[in-house]
């Protein structure tokens, strides 16, 4: 299978590890003060256990909803074996093993650098593969158009699903052109290592010219069809979070502007700076969108 995406970001890009593994510290402030900057803090200093333990700030309500709950609960979430359903508009329904997959995706080795936006930015190193290389294997039919993705549901491992925060499973969707889009991963490691479980091991969604939220994680299913998915923050707010959810920074979340962004590792002060349209990928993907209104489409 062919690598068809090439990093335009390079190396030198990435946001030092060091400031990803302590975003909470960074996003706390402290790097404003100077007490966290690129040269002081030192990922390799730590032992490779305390490396799982502390990416510490973290999006998986599964886990509970503060943002160091993910950390700290996570690690319960077991992630082998672990199988990956393929269902629905596909020649080869079936259950995925994860080894199986691996074992045929990591024929050479791959890196992603992409931008990550929220109301923060980073460039981070994922290792993947591209969504459309997995759904090769089963075989999209021609009525397909959309696919949806869940989370694994496991109450025993899991102590945020007792509270009815979200509709649970986690649930996710994509356009189909959207998902065989190169841009499209389904991540395994970070940093040149396995996913954290607070990260959403052993596979997870990344679409990097979307809000961070759609990147669902632990995935155990991926259904195509040939309806708009249902996804969780739709489902809770549809006021707030639209089925699109393109970085757009001419579109405002009702509670808050997303015209500009913290760059973390940007200096010492890091400074505000504009969001770009497709969080900056609008040359390989615009054209997806070619006619729509985007405002109504958020
Ligand atoms: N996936 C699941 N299953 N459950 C979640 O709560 N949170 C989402 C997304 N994927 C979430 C999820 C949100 S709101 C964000 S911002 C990202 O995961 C955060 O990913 P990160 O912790 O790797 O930065």
């Amino acid at each position: 299978m062919a690598h068809r995406w090439t990093n335009r970001l390079q190396a030198a890009d990435v946001t030092p590890e060091a400031l990803w593994l302590n975003r909470r510290a960074v996003l706390g402030g402290l790097a404003g003060l100077g007490l966290v900057g690129a040269g002081s803090a030192r990922a390799d200093a730590l032992e490779p256990n305390a490396w799982e333990d502390i990416t510490r700030y973290n999006n998986y309500y599964e886990f509970g909803t503060d943002k160091g709950d993910p950390a700290r609960n996570a690690r319960m979430l077991t992630t082998a074996p672990w199988t990956v359903r393929i269902d629905g508009l596909v020649d080869r329904p079936g259950d995925y093993d994860f080894a199986d997959i691996m074992a045929q995706m990591t024929i050479e080795e791959r890196i992603y650098r992409f931008r990550c936006v929220e109301a923060w930015s980073m460039v981070v190193p994922w290792n993947g593969f591209e969504l459309a290389d997995l759904l090769a294997l089963a075989g999209v039919q021609a009525g397909a158009t959309h696919v949806a993705f869940e989370t694994v549901l496991r109450p025993d491992e899991m102590p945020g699903v007792r509270y009815p925060v979200l509709d649970w499973p986690y649930v996710e969707g994509l356009r189909l052109d959207e998902a065989m889009h190169p841009l499209t991963i389904m991540a395994t490691g970070i940093y040149g290592r396995d996913l954290p479980n607070q990260n959403g091991a052993p596979l997870r969604l990344v679409v990097p010219w979307k809000y961070g939220f759609k990147s669902i994680k632990s995935v155990v299913r991926i259904t195509l069809t040939d309806k708009e998915p249902p996804t969780s923050w739709n489902k809770a707010n549809a006021r707030e979070y639209g089925f699109y959810s393109n970085v757009n920074p001419e579109v405002d979340h009702p509670r808050w502007s997303q015209a500009t962004e913290r760059r973390i590792g940007g200096g010492l002060f890091s400074s505000r700076v504009p969001t770009l349209m497709f969080n900056g990928y609008a040359e390989e993907v615009a054209g997806l969108y070619t006619g729509m209104d985007l405002k109504a489409n958020f």
